[in-house]
């Protein structure tokens, strides 16, 4: 199925995203405090003429983690080479794009939380000392060689904290968490990226595109792409409120910005678990998805936004839940899913 809202890239997304990636702070709209701890790190950096500390960054997909990295590389003036932790397979993957790097570059590892135990094991001395430890020969006249590697930062990206080890996230000077972004916060991408597509654009079309992009980024440049198709086909190429709007329902997408499935999994919650408690792995059975899916991909946005509240027992829907859908919340059981009166 055609998920429009999923934040995971899509190939056409990652075809786009280079054009419509910040180049500088300045650009980089949102996430205030996370530029603000980076600025203070990159300044003092610079001032000491050191490379910055290495830098994780965690949170859902697609809130532009990928982007802060080339952000960080152009305001330090440094080199970005871009890796992620599936990708890295052997050590000496890992001893090869060290070892070309120069003084003060940025390893970018996305996903560091998929690194194999051996390159982690590697990264240690090369985050801490600048060292690489390379085993030359085998059996018993097996040696161990220390090499030096360029002083370089690395910044790792994760949608999983959790899963990283504990000596790996400690080895990180600077923790940065980025989250949702606001409606104003996702206008003004709208906006910006619809001046570097090259299509008009009203303010209030950039709005509603804004509202139902789950404070998302990547969803909101996705929507307005979908958009500036059905303006381009069905109405003079300009997105006004009125061609969003259309565009938007044509997609499935509602007023909060749910999609099919988001709207089955709150309704699966509500008619067949009575509103909940359910349990993860009963929901991810009872709608055919995988229960990371479930976590990673709906149920951050719809806790963020209190559709949705996770408890010991599961999965519970709220008043709002239930609200959406026209339904009274069940102050008592036997009234769970009536209708509203108007
Ligand atoms: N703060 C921002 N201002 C403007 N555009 C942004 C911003 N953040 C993200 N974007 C846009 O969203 C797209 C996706 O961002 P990015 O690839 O950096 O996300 P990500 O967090 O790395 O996602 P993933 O976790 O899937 O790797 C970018 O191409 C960019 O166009
Ligand atoms: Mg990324």
């Amino acid at each position: 199925m055609d998920r429009y809202l999923d934040p995971q890239p899509t190939p056409e997304d990652l075809r786009i995203e280079g054009g419509l990636r910040p180049q500088r702070f300045q650009e980089y709209i949102g996430q205030s405090k996370v530029k603000e701890n980076l600025k203070v790190a990159i300044e003092a950096a610079l001032g000491r003429g050191e490379p910055l500390d290495h830098v994780l960054l965690y949170g859902p997909p697609g809130l532009g983690k990928t982007s802060m990295a080339w952000v960080i590389s152009k305001e330090m003036g440094v080199g970005i080479r871009i890796t992620s932790g599936p990708v890295l397979e052997r050590t000496g993957d890992l001893a090869a794009i060290l070892t070309s790097l120069r003084d003060g570059d940025i390893l970018f590892i996305d996903e560091i939380h998929r690194l194999n135990p051996s390159i982690e094991e590697m990264l240690y001395p090369a985050m801490e000392e600048f060292k690489l430890d390379l085993i030359v020969g085998q059996g018993p006249g097996a040696k161990t060689l220390r090499l030096d590697v360029p002083r370089f930062t690395l910044i790792g990206a994760t949608t999983r904290l959790g899963l990283l080890t504990s000596p790996l996230r400690n080895r990180f000077g600077v923790v940065l968490r980025l989250d949702f972004y606001g409606l104003e916060e996702l206008k003004e991408i709208v906006l910006r990226s619809a001046t570097i597509i090259g299509v008009h654009i009203d303010p209030s079309g950039a709005e509603e595109i804004a509202k139902r992009a789950r404070g998302t980024p990547r969803i909101a440049n996705r929507l307005l792409k979908r958009v500036r198709d059905y303006a381009e086909a069905r109405a003079e190429g300009v997105i006004t409120l009125q061609v969003a709007k259309r565009a938007l329902e044509l997609m499935d997408i509602d007023e909060a910005g749910f999609d099919t499935l988001d709207r089955k999994f709150l309704l699966t919650i509500i008619e067949k678990f009575g509103g909940g408690p359910v349990g993860i792995d009963t929901l991810a059975a009872s709608l055919g998805e995988e229960r990371g899916t479930l976590e990673e991909v709906y149920e951050p946005y719809l806790i963020q936004e209190g559709f949705i509240k996770r408890t010991p027992k599961g999965r519970v829907a709220t008043d709002r839940a239930y609200r959406h859908f026209n339904l009274r919340f069940p102050s008592h059981p036997d009234q769970k899913g009536l209708p509203l009166e108007e």
